[in-house]
């Protein structure tokens, strides 16, 4: 079908008439020993696969007389791969990863998959598949990989009510109740896609928690998904509300050094491993927004959290503790809260705790520096939280591929030991020598029939995955070979499309928040502009960020002004403190600056700021222009869909720069240049 439920697994015939012959020879026949489920899955999948690439449905055999055949499995589950001189690169290979290679194997020419766990052969079946489907060769094949990060885990802020925050392609998967009994078989497919892009965790429940998921007849249903998710390596976790031991333990306090509330933490935590042994452990907000924490009761972010790492502990659960808090009553700049309060507790957590860090200190913007913490907190594990769903981002209408956004924070270099500290070693754990290491993506999947709404949506979710894989990876790479499995090897369509992708982020970002605003959305839904946004708490007003008046824009962030350049170390602060250096692209994160002002292309401020609103729209214009020409390249109902969200997306931006401008015209108080379009009023 082409409605785009089978996301990038599509396995359609391979086009190149010479690959597919070399296909066809290299692999007539597949031996793989599939008594364990995981293997089993991994059986399907090279069916399912190969009878799609290659047309024809083929034999599984044990060892076949002679003849190229395909080889599958670990040194306990196959004595063929036992015997295979693979033993060093084995050893490398660690837990989950996987060697693939062409070579003789007594005298037959063999395309094999070796590992030593069977997820570890399920992973190198999707890579041998991906491989195929983006038509690589399999003469001379000598693949070796693992991840290098331990836990790759999607967060899904879904309700029990099956509403989804933030969520903007149907309903929650999850269909509570139904559940234990129905398993519905799309928990297969998200399972199988997870995998292929090798996910291994998910969060079930949404951040702002509701404890009612930590009752028994609901742990049945979690126990439900988790037996679906299992063979394909995905572990279940769920948040933890931090006052559950109130709201369903019937105690009076959740203080987390109250003996009665440890004690049911530690009960619930061991009825929880009961229902499900490989059960991953919790993720919590506390005391951000309205939750419930340990500053409740004058505890630290720290006690709250070892309290459940103890719970877990003895499972070899972990605890992954939000850093995302800020409250009404921090007046001087909301980006430095976290950084104050989780800073000072470096060295106070248990080993099995990480804390989870957004990519930027303030919430999923367009383009924001890197969070501060990263870095700060060397003793610490800290795991990247990254966004998958687009909140600010155009939800449901904008094409933004988010892999260029998050190959920028990755690659940002915070001097934590000076020169090339980037957040990816941090988070690998490379950098400080942590062994517990994790990245986390809230997750954009929902019940429409192609799982993300918009069909290149898919293509956040399987980024997502491979960056988690590979915080090395590079952006274009990955939309490289998303667009082959989902669409076609087409160049012709391949060349534009790439093309689109890679630009699209800045694109959003000019017609949005250029030149570092932020924080200027429209109220509560987050979808829109909204720079005139006063009134009620100021942490949540536009006027807060932007700080526009008559004589200029921008919030001043220098050690002049709230010296949140102070909590980067000093490479990077001097960077950030600088006019001079800051680039223009967080230019008004950072200072104030006013509309005269040049900046780095020569215009003043006001004219920059009219460049890029108008470019994004142009940029959008062109995207739907380049999409037009690709109809009949791919099939109608997916290019047919994408043309009319990116006919949204222009409308979107249109809005953005005209409301924009006009509004911030007020303060400039400057016409804008003749040679850009007039910003239509309302
Ligand atoms: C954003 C988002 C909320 C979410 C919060 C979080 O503020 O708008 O819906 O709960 O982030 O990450 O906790």
């Amino acid at each position: 079908a082409d409605d785009g439920y089978d996301l990038w697994l599509r396995y359609s015939l391979v086009k190149d008439a010479t690959r597919l012959a070399e296909y066809r020879a290299a692999i007539p026949r597949i031996v793989i020993d599939s008594r364990t489920p995981t293997l089993a899955a991994a059986r399907d999948e090279l069916g399912r696969g190969l009878r799609g690439l290659l047309g024809a449905e083929l034999p599984f055999t044990p060892r076949g007389p002679r003849g190229p055949y395909l080889l599958a499995g670990t040194p306990s589950s196959s004595r063929e791969i036992d015997a295979l001189e693979l033993k060093r690169e084995l050893l490398a290979a660690g837990s989950e990863g996987y060697v693939i290679r062409s070579m003789d194997v007594g005298g037959r020419q063999a395309t094999v998959i070796a590992a030593n766990t069977d997820v570890g052969v399920l992973y190198g079946v999707f890579h041998l598949l991906r491989h195929m489907q983006t038509e690589g060769s399999l003469e001379g094949l000598r693949i070796e990989e693992k991840p290098r990060v331990e836990r790759r885990i999607l967060n899904h802020w879904d309700n029990l009510d099956r509403s989804v925050e933030r969520g903007y392609a149907g309903r929650s998967l999850w269909d509570w109740n139904a559940l234990p009994g129905t398993l519905d078989p799309r928990y297969t497919d998200y399972a199988r896609a997870n995998a292929s892009i090798g996910i291994n965790g998910t969060v079930l429940t949404n951040v702002n928690a509701n404890a009612q998921v930590l009752t028994p007849a609901y742990l049945q249903k979690v126990r439900a998904l988790a037996g679906v998710f299992r063979p394909y390596g995905i572990r279940v976790y769920l948040t933890a509300r931090f006052s559950a031991p109130i709201e369903i333990g019937g105690l009076r306090t959740a203080d987390p050094l109250d003996p009665a509330v440890r004690a049911w933490w530690k009960a619930k935590t061991d009825e929880i491993y009961r229902i499900i042994p490989d059960f991953g452990g919790f993720l919590v907000k506390a005391n951000s927004e309205g939750q419930p924490g340990p500053q409740d009761y004058r505890r630290t972010h720290a006690d709250g959290a070892n309290m459940l790492a103890e719970a877990v502990a003895p499972h070899d659960g972990i605890v992954m503790w939000r850093a995302f808090v800020y409250s009404p009553d921090e007046p001087r700049d909301r980006t430095m809260q976290a950084y104050d309060e989780f800073h000072p507790l470096d060295g106070q957590f248990l080993p099995n705790v990480l804390v989870q860090v957004k990519n930027g200190p303030l919430d999923f913007q367009p383009r924001e520096p890197f969070h501060p913490l990263f870095g700060a907190m060397p003793r610490t594990p800290l795991m990247l939280e990254l966004q998958v769903t687009q909140e600010y981002l155009g939800q449901h209408s904008d094409l933004v591929y988010l892999a260029p956004m998050w190959q920028e924070v990755l690659d940002a270099d915070t001097y934590a030991r000076g020169a090339g500290s980037t957040v990816a070693k941090v988070i690998d754990g490379s950098l400080e020598g942590h062994r517990v290491t994790g990245v986390a993506g809230v997750a954009n999947t929902g019940t429409d029939r192609n799982w993300t709404g918009h069909p290149f949506h898919q293509a956040n979710w399987y980024a997502f995955g491979r960056m988690a894989w590979n915080p090395a990876a590079r952006s274009d790479a990955i939309a490289d070979e998303w667009i082959r499995m989902t669409f076609t090897s087409d160049e012709a369509f391949v060349r534009p499309v790439k093309r689109m992708m890679m630009e699209s982020r800045e694109v959003a970002v000019n017609y949005m928040t250029p030149l570092g605003l932020h924080h200027i959305m429209a109220r509560s839904h987050h979808y829109g502009p909204g720079p005139w946004v006063t009134g009620g708490r100021a942490d949540w007003t536009a006027l807060y960020y932007h700080r526009a008046d008559t004589l200029g824009i921008g919030f001043d962030r220098t050690a002049a002004g709230s010296n949140a350049v102070g909590q980067y170390v000093g490479p990077v602060r001097d960077r950030f403190n600088d006019r001079a250096t800051v680039g223009d692209s967080l230019l008004l994160w950072f200072h104030r600056v006013g509309w005269n002002d040049r900046v780095e292309s020569g215009r003043t401020l006001w004219n920059e700021m009219v460049h890029r609103y108008s470019a994004g729209v142009d940029s959008v214009r062109a995207m739907r222009r380049a999409w037009d020409g690709l109809a009949g390249k791919i099939d109608a109902e997916r290019h047919g869909e994408v043309a009319r969200r990116l006919a949204t997306q222009e409308r979107a931006a249109r809005w953005w720069r005209d409301a924009s401008l006009l509004y911030f015209q007020q303060f400039a108080r400057q016409p804008i240049p003749p040679q850009y379009e007039r910003p239509a009023r309302p």
